[in-house]
């Protein structure tokens, strides 16, 4: 199997890149928007030159989407104060800050919170926007993700996100450090260990050429130890779409 782009080959390339990353589009290869200087990390520049692209694209799976949005709902309340990691262009911050207390939405990609932050201004404007909702460029080890009164997030979110993390134990150490006592942590992964032998080689070279981000290969029973083993108790499991997106709700111990 060849893995150099190729002029021929770039469209399905371009597919398999977003397959990987979940992303839940069908993008066509075309130029992404120039690097960022300010972005260090291979894959945040990777994340905000796509950023455009999308925000443009429509949600592959509505009722996949719906039904994420549904489970997590179920388990915010308007006294909550609530972090999402990996927001992206902030879609799904918009929709559920409207029943939270106060609601940081964050991506270490500043190409995606430009545009939530265009999202936000448009909601103020015509105003609809939800009023705890604050978006920065950040990820969870930065100090913007600490709670300004130190009493901690009664949730965590991440969705389509923590197999894009490359420290994923150090990261869930710190999120069970910024909950308060039993906080929730609230993720949809997307579970690539079967694809493995076929995406891993692929994505070490797509991301040579800055093609693709980092992604991490997990199974179901992998990530739910992984989550477990940072100290919390798993309460709820779902896979939508299936066969591969994982949606967990864990509670710390
Ligand atoms: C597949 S997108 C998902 C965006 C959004 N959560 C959604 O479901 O549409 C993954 C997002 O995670 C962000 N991301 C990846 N690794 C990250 C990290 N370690 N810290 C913060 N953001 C990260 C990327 O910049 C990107 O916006």
């Amino acid at each position: 199997m060849c893995l150099r782009p190729s002029r021929e080959n770039r469209p399905d390339l371009a597919r398999l890149t977003v397959a990987i990353a979940n992303i839940e589009l069908d993008l066509k290869m075309s130029p992404m928007t120039p690097d960022r200087a300010d972005e260090r990390s291979s894959s945040a520049r990777f994340w905000s030159k796509l950023a455009r692209k999308y925000s443009a694209s429509p949600i592959k799976d509505q009722t996949a989407y719906e039904t994420t949005l549904a489970r997590t709902s179920a388990y915010l309340r308007p006294d909550h104060s609530v972090l999402e990691l990996g927001c992206g262009t902030g879609s799904t911050a918009m929709i559920l800050a409207g029943n939270t207390h106060s609601y940081l939405a964050t991506d270490f990609a500043a190409g995606m919170i430009d545009i939530a932050e265009e999202k936000l201004a448009v909601a103020e404007a015509e105003g609809a926007a939800p009023d705890g909702l604050r978006f920065a460029v950040a990820d969870i080890f930065s100090a913007q993700t600490d709670t300004p009164d130190g009493g901690g997030y009664d949730a965590i979110l991440g969705f389509n996100f923590l197999h894009l993390v490359e420290t994923p134990e150090a990261l869930l150490a710190r999120a069970h450090g910024l909950l308060k006592p039993g906080g929730l942590l609230i993720t949809k992964t997307v579970c690539l260990k079967d694809r493995a032998w076929l995406f891993g080689p692929l994505i070490k070279a797509l991301k040579l050429v800055g093609k693709a981000p980092f992604v991490k290969f997990y199974s179901f029973q992998t990530l739910e130890r992984l989550i477990s083993d940072a100290g919390f108790e798993i309460l709820e499991t779902g896979t939508f779409p299936e066969p591969r997106s994982r949606f967990i709700v864990a509670r710390m111990r």
